[in-house]
């Protein structure tokens, strides 16, 4: 049960990080959603993993917290409950599932369209859990649904 990582060992959480809860909070709940540094993120425990990303999906700001997690093409996904984007809890790209026509009967596979997601960091320090912001400097597409014209947009309904 008790996992070792390098991080999990140092005594003082990382430069510009973000205070999530309690480890154990974390794993009780599953699912932990907070507005930290101007973002909500979404922080999820899942067999005894913990991972991060953007809370609203890339697709239309769909609620991922209550989406279902699937293993997809041999990796975890969080299935947004909108629409069914799935979107890979390590990596936050895109999944969909391409058909070649000319293939009898037609054969699916699954594509990535790339990172559409931005997943953040996840540290672990004396049971307290922090997340630290992805910061590459392209833009991904659930950015937008983390700007004050979205939130604007939102607030209103
Ligand atoms: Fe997530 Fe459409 S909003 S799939």
């Amino acid at each position: 049960e008790e996992q070792t990582s390098p991080t999990s060992s140092s005594s003082s959480p990382p430069p510009s990080s973000h205070f999530i809860g309690r480890k154990e909070d974390v794993v009780q709940a599953k699912r932990v959603t907070k507005l930290v540094g101007g973002r909500d993120v979404l922080v999820l425990c899942h067999q005894g993993k913990l991972h991060a990303m953007d809370m609203r999906c890339y697709h239309t700001g769909g609620p991922l917290q209550e989406g279902d997690i699937e293993e997809i093409d041999g990796r975890m996904c969080i299935v947004c409950p909108w629409h069914k984007y799935k979107i890979t809890l390590a990596e936050g790209e895109g999944l969909y599932q391409a058909v070649n026509p000319s293939a009898t009967p037609p054969k699916p596979t699954w594509r990535s369209k790339g990172v559409k997601q931005r997943v953040h960091q996840v540290t672990e320090v004396n049971r307290d859990v922090y997340v630290t912001f992805n910061d590459s400097p392209d833009t991904i597409d659930s950015d937008f649904y983390q700007t004050e014209r979205y939130r604007a947009t939102i607030n209103k309904t």
